[in-house]
């Protein structure tokens, strides 16, 4: 791939004198779901944007807003839950590369992607396209994709900016995070993102944050992304996130997505007419947007290989898996029968639901992997995927296989209906058909191996009666491939989880306030994950960075040495086993806690380590003094505590195997910023909302929206409320409703598979919409001034209602 310049800064400069001032508010707009505006006079193009974020999901046709599942085939890749629990950036960028490629290669300008929000909650439905709980790990695999996309001339979009960690409420919600939690948690992978891997586009997120919704946020679009951290591209919506265009390109908002919302574009006109707007904040957003448009672009050297992109899934999707449990029944031998249960053998998930939904080039199912190496089994279905109830009778024939004392390989984990964008699961179980075979396959005498496919921690309650867990995560479109590498043993696992994963929700730091309603108050500050695990002594299944291989790895010879600031630590690690593998070693650090209170340790580095069977190799891990400093509320930047730490070099955040003192005295004598009764509070992490929550906030916690009016922000599904509102609600959902129907009527395979999924992700998410965010994401469809219509009709002004409903400009 080359790239050619287009143009010069003059020529913007030259542009942006020659544009009329509506051409300027357009070129702030999207067209047509997927496209920016061209100015054809001008010869300034438009430019094609699609989702990721693990493919390249470029729309067959512009449909609307609504359609998610009728893609041009490319390269499914595995989810960012997968590629996180390889742990390996090289990874991040390989993936990144090829995307670019396929990128280019299908005309795509600018692709939606990373996501890099923060694991808050394991309940959180679209956690699968999030990295980690972890804003290290995150981070570092977040910007080496953006770079290897922006460096072959595709632009990325890092999302969702920021503190998005629940889809329930996400279009009417409110994040309510204390300064120091949004530096250190939510904020920081964005930062590492942003300063290092130079994106060229942010995607600003649905939901507010401390009161203003993102796209209206300058603190958080131009004091910190910009002004800060040197943020020099555009900004542009989730579909839909616009709530007040004016103040959102005050904000530094450019881009309105998916745009064709003419009450935004006569906002924008309006202002600048009236003097509201100053033309030089207009210009600056529209220089913002040229440069993006005119930026080098990638010109494709020959087409990309999709046999090679297909392999590079497979190695990623058998790098990703985390062997989370093994009794010593893996691997199998490729010479023995085995009885084969569960769907998902036949019918593999490799990606979640909603608006990643990848139509894949191929895919290689486990089944499909096991006949291409003569694995001699007998299958059963078991269970129907698409469904939660049992079918008594495809459980019983599977049962009825089970010779006591053999191994039975299951074939399980979430369906597309439990786990998608657009909605929150409502508990960590997995479906009652699955649990319910799995414990009557163990109660026959089998050896069960659970291969699960899910992307998120579920419960295993029946964990201790099964013989070995494989975590495939969503593996991507040949995950079956890896599957059967991992289980006959071809190759070692060497994926580690990239969260922890507690016994039930209740457990997860955020239980007490996860979507309880709009309003999401993050009590538990900096204590998210391992963070919270470590220090209230949680009992969990598996920590963070848990993962077995089919070797073992042991650790010795730490070495900790200072040098302009830097800390390096060195290690040597002996494969202790009989067969080759991957270890990946964390290195966290224990903080010093005198003065304010902090997590009791933090990972700040990590590697991965291939070591032959029976040898050993020599790992080194650095990081910045400064990466130890905590966010200070009062100063309102970091700062490093003197005093005491200590080095943890671990194989888990439970699993720490050396360690070795580290003294720091280049920084400040501990203190805290905070009132007393802050730091008694969090001491010890809080498990329910602390009363000093107000105080570590710094003001007082704001209400919950007391008004039972339907407005323009109600949650359709809270509009039942009123006559009006519910026959709203009809309306649209029985559009929904039909799609779905007819989804489900199609017959058996991929294509039903992935309409049915979209048209169920559409109905779930309905309810969570508001009027005015489905108007804003309708691409049209719904203008802003017949949902106003219906609000004043339901709130009983029918006159109101009428003229607004008659208006022909668009307000
Ligand atoms: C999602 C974004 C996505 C956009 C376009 C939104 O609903 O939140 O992640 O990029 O749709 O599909």
């Amino acid at each position: 791939m080359t790239s050619v310049d287009t143009v010069a800064p003059a020529d913007i400069e030259r542009l942006l004198g020659e544009l009329t001032v509506t051409e300027k508010v357009r070129l702030l707009e999207g067209s047509q779901s997927w496209r920016t505006h061209a100015v054809e006079r001008l010869g300034i193009p438009a430019l094609f944007l699609t989702d990721g974020p693990h493919g390249v999901r470029k729309v067959r046709e512009v449909e609307g807003a609504f359609g998610v599942s009728n893609n041009l085939p490319s390269t499914a890749f595995p989810p960012a839950v997968t590629l996180a629990s390889t742990w390996d950036p090289t990874y991040a960028a390989r993936m990144g590369a090829a995307i670019a490629a396929e990128a280019v290669d299908l005309g795509v300008d600018v692709v939606l992607a990373p996501g890099v929000n923060i694991k808050r909650n394991p309940l959180c439905g679209r956690n699968f396209e999030y990295f980690s709980e972890d804003p290290l790990v995150t981070g570092v695999l977040g910007a080496a994709f953006v770079r290897a996309v922006e460096a072959r001339g595709v632009a990325t979009s890092v999302k969702h900016f920021a503190a998005n960690s629940n889809e329930d409420f996400r279009f009417v919600g409110d994040s309510v995070v204390d300064e120091r939690a949004l530096r250190e948690i939510y904020l920081r992978q964005f930062e590492r993102v942003v300063t290092e891997a130079k994106p060229s586009t942010v995607m600003c997120a649905y939901n507010a944050l401390n009161g203003t919704f993102a796209s209206d946020n300058r603190e958080l679009l131009t004091d910190i992304l910009r002004s800060e951290w040197g943020f020099d591209g555009v900004v542009m919506t989730d579909w839909g996130a616009t709530h007040d265009r004016v103040q959102s390109v005050w904000a530094g908002c450019e881009l309105d997505m998916p745009g064709d919302a003419p009450h935004n574009r006569q906002a924008l006109l309006d202002a600048v007419a009236e003097g509201s707007l100053p033309v030089a904040v207009l210009d600056e957003a529209v220089r913002r947007m040229l440069r993006l448009i005119l930026r080098p672009r990638a010109v494709a050297e020959g087409r990309h290989d999709p046999a090679a992109h297909a392999e590079l899934s497979r190695e990623i999707a058998t790098d990703g898996a985390v062997l989370l449990a093994n009794d010593g029944i893996l691997p199998l031998s490729a010479s023995e029968e085995v009885l084969v249960v569960g769907e998902l053998f036949e019918r593999m998930r490799f990606q979640g639901a909603g608006s990643s939904l990848i139509t894949p080039t191929s895919t290689v199912t486990p089944r499909e992997a096991f006949d291409a190496r003569g694995i001699g089994y007998r299958y059963h279905r078991g269970y129907r995927s698409m469904s939660a109830g049992a079918d008594g009778v495809l459980e019983a024939e599977a049962v009825a296989a089970v010779r006591p004392g053999e191994t039975v390989l299951f074939f399980g984990g979430l369906s597309d209906l439990e786990e998608s964008e657009g909605f929150d699961r409502p508990s960590m179980a997995m479906g009652e058909n699955q649990v319910r075979l799995l414990r009557r396959l163990t109660a026959a005498g089998a050896r069960v191996v659970f291969v699960m496919f899910a992307g998120a921690p579920v419960e295993l309650p029946f964990a201790g009666d099964l013989a070995a867990i494989l975590d495939m995560h969503l593996p991507g479109m040949h995950g079956g491939e890896a599957a059967a590498r991992l289980l006959f043993g071809e190759v070692s696992p060497s994926g580690k989880l990239a969260e922890s994963w507690p016994l039930t929700a209740a457990d997860a730091s955020s239980a007490a306030d996860f979507d309880r309603g709009p309003r999401a108050l993050y009590y538990e500050s900096i204590y998210v994950g391992y963070r919270f695990h470590d220090a209230a002594g949680t009992t969990l299944r598996y920590p963070f960075g848990h993962g077995l291989s089919y070797t073992r790895f042991a650790y010795r010879d730490l070495e900790v040495r200072e040098a302009d600031r830097r800390v390096t630590v060195r290690a040597r690690i002996d494969n202790v086993g009989d067969r080759d593998g991957v270890e990946i070693v964390q290195l966290y650090v224990r903080n010093n806690r005198d003065g304010v209170f902090k997590a009791d340790k933090e990972l700040r580095a990590f590697a991965r380590v291939p070591v032959a069977a029976g040898a050993s190799a020599d790992v080194e891990l650095s990081f910045a003094l400064d990466d130890l400093a905590y966010w200070d509320v009062e100063a309102h930047d970091w700062v490093l505590d003197d005093g005491a730490y200590e080095v943890l070099l671990a194989a888990s955040a439970a699993d720490v195997r050396l360690r070795a003192p580290l003294s720091v005295r280049r920084g400040r004598a501990p203190r805290s910023p905070y009132p007393a009764e802050v730091d008694a509070a969090y001491a010890t992490p809080p498990r329910t909302l602390p009363a000093a929550f107000p105080a570590l906030l710094g003001r007082a916690v704001p209400p919950e929206s007391p008004s039972r009016r339907l407005t323009m922000e109600t949650r359709l599904t809270d509009a039942r409320r009123t006559l009006w509102g519910a026959v709203m609600l009809r309306a649209v959902s029985s559009r929904v409703r039909t799609d779905y129907t007819r989804a489900l009527a199609l017959p058996d395979g991929t294509e039903r598979d992935a309409r049915v999924k979209n048209a169920h992700f559409v109905l779930r998410m309905m309810p969570f919409q508001s009027l005015r965010s489905l108007a804003m994401s309708s691409g049209g469809a719904m203008p802003l001034h017949v949902a106003r219509g219906i609000a004043e009709l339901a709130q009983g002004r029918p006159v109101r209602a009428l003229r607004t409903l008659s208006r022909k400009t668009p307000r």
